[in-house]
């Protein structure tokens, strides 16, 4: 069953412009097949892969499996009654390919999750702590802030209740939390509150991705970096209410968004799932009126 996130690939008009970008961000890039594909620093792993069409469109997911469970994951496709079916163009073969409820190709890949970049541990002297002893902080800040790991991306659907129902009873993802009516964040057992989830809308679509940088102080950077290099203004500074992560966004260049996080929950089997009426963040300025427009074609 599901045991994390891969990588997620996008269909854009302009590879130029999408490299650009996510250089800024802070991703490393490359080409691959024809594509582009985005890496984390100090990560052998692919997290964004990026194929040129005439829109921004979602192309594909890709999840890692739990080792061992490629049979039952094969036999719950069959119970399904979901076929696999062969990689759309512009993806790589590997693995077992299937389209989720909303049609949206899903790549199932038998293979463990590459290491992140090693980070150092970050000592604070806040409330009861005094960890940090004989050091000034600002001289270490901006030491390490690059992305670390692509940690979740959250769709638009205009069926949740289905496409939780396919990840949760086919793929082995469970429910995290839900904002009623809104949002559904799904996790894959121990570890980070949520790696996948959807957001409600009209019809399907990416609303946005999130990388894992090693503290608040790197997301902060990480905004001033975009804004030094002209990039629009995004969201945040802030700390969301459902995962508690600090985040910042910024808008990318076909309507979506793009995340860096720190500090989010790390959940045990022991979670339970919670139904919640509560805005996004629990403060910070409130997110633009653009942050839930699906800007993608209904098709
Ligand atoms: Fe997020």
């Amino acid at each position: 069953m599901i045991s994390g996130l891969h990588h997620y690939a996008l269909e854009v008009p302009d590879l130029a412009v999408a490299e650009g970008f996510l250089q800024d961000f802070g991703l490393e890039t490359g080409e691959k097949d024809g594509s582009l594909v985005a890496l984390c620093p100090g990560r052998n792993q692919e997290q964004v892969r990026l194929v040129q069409a005439p829109h921004k469109r979602l192309h594909h997911v890709s999840f890692t499996l739990s080792p061992g469970t490629l049979d039952s994951v094969r036999e719950a496709l069959d119970r399904a009654a979901t076929p696999v079916i062969e990689p759309p163009a512009g993806a790589t073969e590997d693995g077992v390919w299937i389209r989720d409820p909303d049609g949206t190709p899903v790549q199932l890949l038998d293979e463990a999750p590459a290491p992140p970049r090693p980070a150092e541990e970050v000592l604070f002297n806040v409330g009861g702590s005094r960890q940090r002893i004989g050091v000034a902080q600002w001289t270490q800040a901006t030491e390490d802030v690059l992305p670390r790991r692509l940690g979740h991306t959250l769709l638009f659907t205009a069926q949740p209740q289905q496409m939780t129902d396919f990840y949760t009873q086919v793929l082995g993802l469970r429910v995290s939390d839900r904002i009623k009516g809104l949002v559904t964040f799904l996790n894959s057992g121990p570890g980070d509150h949520h790696i996948f989830g959807f957001i409600a809308s009209t019809h399907r679509g990416f609303h946005h991705a999130s990388f894992e940088v090693p503290s608040i102080d790197a997301i902060a950077i990480g905004a001033d970096r975009m804004r030094t290099r002209g990039r629009e203004a995004g969201w945040g500074l802030g700390r969301h209410t459902i995962g508690s992560n600090f985040f910042h966004y910024n808008p990318d260049p076909w309507g979506s968004w793009i995340e860096w996080f720190s500090d989010i929950d790390q959940i045990d089997d022991c979670w339970v799932a919670g139904d919640w009426e509560v805005p996004p963040h629990l403060w910070g300025a409130p997110p633009p009126a653009a942050f839930l427009a699906n800007q993608e074609p209904a098709s």
